[in-house]
């Protein structure tokens, strides 16, 4: 396990100085202190409850992004974010291995979800044209992206932007959620597509 988080720390939108409210600092040892530290600094507009984040997780917290955690959240190994906009994640949501999460709108993700191994998440795309103009330079489009309480993601899926998941829904391994899938209902396939209701 690599650090676990002390609880709340203080609002820190704009990118001015953070300032931090350590609590149960006492229970840290001095390398996680310090890491904590570290972390705290280069995520200055983070406003985060505790959160477990492993080794080999990389995240890019850009100097406009808005981020919130709830309590419990769990980055496994290997999950890699770009938050560039607004990030939303509630309570107890746990992150497999090996997750990707690229936020340039807005991303909001209820309590208690789970994304299986390598769960892709994009709000953006590259603008899609025609002819030899290279695609970096058409830029990005972005659209919100909003997933409900209680969702469960198989693994290798992708989430793809302006979608929204309905609460308590399954989303099989596998699946490219290219539509919205309502509350309490099984999504699969590419495009993923109700098979039924749960
Ligand atoms: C979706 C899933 C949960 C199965 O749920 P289930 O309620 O048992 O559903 P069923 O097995 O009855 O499947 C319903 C239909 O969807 C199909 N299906 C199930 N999972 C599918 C998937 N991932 N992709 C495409 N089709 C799938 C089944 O073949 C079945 O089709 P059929 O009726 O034509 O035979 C499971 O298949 C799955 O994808 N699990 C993800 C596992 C995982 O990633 N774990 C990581 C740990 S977080």
């Amino acid at each position: 396990m690599g650090i676990i988080f002390p609880s709340t720390v203080a609002r820190l939108s704009d990118g001015s100085a953070a300032r931090l409210a350590l609590q149960r600092f006492t229970v840290c040892n001095l390398i996680g202190a310090c890491r904590y530290i570290l972390l705290r600094l280069r995520f200055r507009n983070l406003r985060v409850g505790r959160f477990i984040l492993e080794r080999g997780a990389d995240m890019y917290v850009g100097p406009d992004a808005e981020i919130y955690f709830g309590r419990g959240v769990h980055f496994r190994r290997d999950f890699t974010g770009r938050f560039h906009g607004h990030l939303t994640i509630g309570d107890g949501v746990f992150f497999s291995r090996g997750c990707y999460v690229a936020v340039y709108s807005r991303l909001t993700i209820g309590n208690n979800c789970k994304f299986g191994e390598r769960v892709s998440i994009h709000d953006e795309n590259h603008v899609v044209g025609r002819g030899p103009e290279p695609i970096v330079a058409r830029g990005f489009v972005a659209e919100p992206i909003v997933i409900g309480n209680n969702v469960w993601v198989g693994a290798n899926a992708s989430i793809l932007q302006g979608v929204r998941i309905g609460d308590n829904s399954v989303i099989g391994a596998n699946a490219v959620v290219t539509h919205d899938v309502p509350a309490n209902a099984l999504a699969v396939g590419i495009p993923a597509r109700v098979v039924r209701e749960l």
